[in-house]
């Protein structure tokens, strides 16, 4: 089952915010939808919104009524500015997006319904490679997860955060399937829960033992001797390694450090930007405080009570074991590691 897909002249996704309690799909047939259904986080998790912007920009191609390529890329571009605003921090939308703008701004083309053909096959494209590379990502990371492990989790990067299989969870996933004993502990992640709604329901589907935990509580287990490994998504990761990733990241690393724990963040070399020289230059979404005092609708709070709600932290990259890419684990100094991983090498 994917997360996100291409459906006979649509993107059919899972609506994620109807989980756990119910696997619900949508089905969007514009890029102003698609557009929406990341914002409002309909689908989420940093591989699957670059996927699903790649078909937004498939169904823009679709839509535009242009008969000419110069026209045609113009629409492209507006599409793409949308697709672009609806969340900051993931560089994997940005990356997706340009990705196809630049086929469409390539002169191969002279008819139009051959470059939207061109583009659908490139979305597409896009979200098998995503599982492919999952896959290559979890094998090397399950190398890190000794049998026996317990591993502290973070947020949701399985299957759900991703077009299949999942980053960090992907690891998980592997380890298991190599009939490694692991227990995996889940920080509940608020406000939003990814990890008590998302995780918790991947794991328990696949039968891998687990328990959530308040966020809180990290440190205590970490104390308390209980945690091997701790493993983490990434939305953006800069040029020398510095990680944005969903807020809570950065304490749980500081804490690592100070309790001798390997400490690894696991993304595909597209979350990469070495366009950004240190993690200070990466955007981080600010989102709705009604997320804090009202989450799903539930007030816990006066609604005038003042909160704020940024989504994502910045890891220093000296907190870091190392990043498992599909290319290989990148090592500090990362400069040099993530140069290489994202020309092609294998590190
Ligand atoms: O706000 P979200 O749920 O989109 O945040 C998701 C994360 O922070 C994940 O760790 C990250 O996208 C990597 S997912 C493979």
């Amino acid at each position: 089952m994917r997360t996100v897909e291409w459906d006979s002249g649509a993107v059919k996704m899972i609506d994620q915010r109807a989980l756990p309690w119910k696997l619900e799909f949508v089905r969007l047939e514009t890029a102003e939808a698609v557009a929406e259904s990341i914002q409002n986080m309909t689908v989420r998790g940093a591989p699957a919104i670059g996927a699903a912007a790649g078909f937004g920009m498939a169904l823009a191609a679709r839509a535009s009524k242009a008969d000419a390529i110069g026209a045609l890329a113009q629409d492209l571009r507006k599409a793409a500015e949308l697709l672009k605003a609806a969340r900051p921090t993931a560089v994997n939308l940005a990356w997706a997006v340009d990705k196809l703008l630049e086929i469409a701004a390539s002169d191969e083309f002279s008819n139009p319904d051959d470059l939207r053909d061109v583009l659908l096959q490139a979305a597409k494209r896009i979200a098998d490679e995503d599982v492919a590379i999952n896959k290559r990502m979890a094998q090397r990371g399950a190398a890190l997860v000794p049998d026996g492990a317990t591993i502290l989790h973070h947020c949701n990067t399985g299957a759900l955060a991703t077009v299949d299989y999942g980053t960090a969870l992907g690891v998980v996933r592997s380890a298991f399937e190599l009939g490694k004993k692991i227990h995996v502990l889940l920080d509940e992640t608020r406000p939003r829960l990814q990890g008590s709604r998302l995780s918790a329901w991947e794991l328990d589907r696949l039968g891998v033992s687990y328990d959530i935990i308040p966020d809180a509580a990290a440190g205590y287990y970490m104390g308390q001797g209980e945690v091997d490994i701790i493993l983490v998504g990434a939305d953006r990761i800069a040029a020398n390694g510095d990680v944005a990733n969903k807020i809570g990241t950065y304490q749980l690393a500081i804490m690592a450090q100070a309790h001798g724990i390997p400490f690894y963040t696991v993304a595909p070399t597209s979350t990469i930007d070495l366009a950004l020289s240190s993690g200070a230059q990466i955007p981080i979404e600010q989102r709705d405080p009604a997320e804090v005092t009202t989450p799903y609708g539930n007030p816990i709070v006066p609604a005038h009570f003042k909160a704020r709600n940024p989504a994502f932290d910045v890891t220093p990259h000296r907190y870091l074991s190392g990043i498992v890419t599909e290319r290989g684990i990148a090592r500090p100094p990362f400069n040099a590691s993530l140069r290489r991983a994202v020309a092609g090498e294998e590190i």
